[in-house]
């Protein structure tokens, strides 16, 4: 079986300042140092990158970008491209987050547009999919994430997935302090493979990493990464704290 390198990222979200961002960033460098089996990757907010990179820069630690725009440059107000985050060291960029969908309103087609322009631009894309609650109820979730993952990938080929790492969050867990059982993401994780290997080919399939996300914490981590098709987490709360996240970086460096 293909050798899939756990990744774990810490979605900080709209939260830290400057100066406590860059102290996360120091503590969870120091913290992560002897983790030399998995990727890690910090998503400060947009105005704290360039000062977290100068923290991180010569760590195993790698710089992310919360969103960006569809387009490299242009009269869109407000927006940050692709080509500004390569700039500031940004390598990988989190693309479909669901607050993203519920919140701001954003498509699977524009979705689709950002995935494109990441790989087009050289970033590593984190595609973000996952069920809401009502559609969980209903029984809808085995259709639901396949649906969004192809449409994520519409504009993807074969040769790009390398640089593509999908994470499953099912929306009832993120900051709820719910989790998925291990049962139930290795359901879903495995159905998102199966549609992997259906749009591109085996090989493609066993290759791509799949993130579980949904209230990662120390304590159920390594149940998660113990299921097969579960390949590291994005962790949005206890990525705020380093210790927390440290606990779940070498969790997976165990898995
Ligand atoms: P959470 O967030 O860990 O706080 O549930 C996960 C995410 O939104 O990526």
């Amino acid at each position: 079986m293909t050798q899939r390198i756990p990744i774990i990222g810490g979605n900080w979200k709209m939260n830290t300042g400057l100066e406590s961002g860059m102290n996360l960033a120091s503590c969870v460098v120091d913290g992560v140092e002897a983790c030399d089996s998995c990727e890690v990757v910090v998503y400060p907010p947009y105005p704290f990158l360039q000062s977290v990179e100068s923290v991180i820069d010569a760590s195993n630690v790698y710089l992310g970008a919360q969103n960006m725009w569809h387009e490299a440059s242009g009269a869109f107000t407000g927006e940050i491209s692709a080509p500004m985050l390569k700039e500031v060291g940004v390598s990988s960029v989190l693309v479909g987050h669901s607050e993203r969908r519920h919140i701001l309103g954003e498509s699977d087609q524009l979705i689709s547009q950002k995935v494109a322009l990441g790989i087009e631009q050289g970033l590593q894309v984190i595609l973000c999919i996952g069920e809401t609650l009502e559609e969980r109820e209903a029984g809808e979730t085995l259709s639901v994430v396949p649906a969004q993952l192809k449409a994520g990938l519409s504009n993807i080929d074969v040769a790009h997935m390398t640089s593509i790492v999908i994470a499953y969050e099912p929306v009832w867990a993120i900051g709820t302090g719910k989790t998925a059982t291990p049962e139930d993401a290795q359901t879903v994780h495995a159905a998102i493979r199966l549609t992997l290997s259906e749009l591109y080919d085996d090989a493609t399939a066993q290759q791509t990493r799949i993130q579980y996300g949904g209230s990662v914490k120390p304590d159920n981590a390594a149940d998660l990464f113990a299921c097969e098709d579960v390949d590291g987490a994005l962790v949005g709360g206890a990525s705020l704290s380093a210790d927390s996240f440290t606990a779940i970086v070498m969790a997976a460096c165990d898995s």
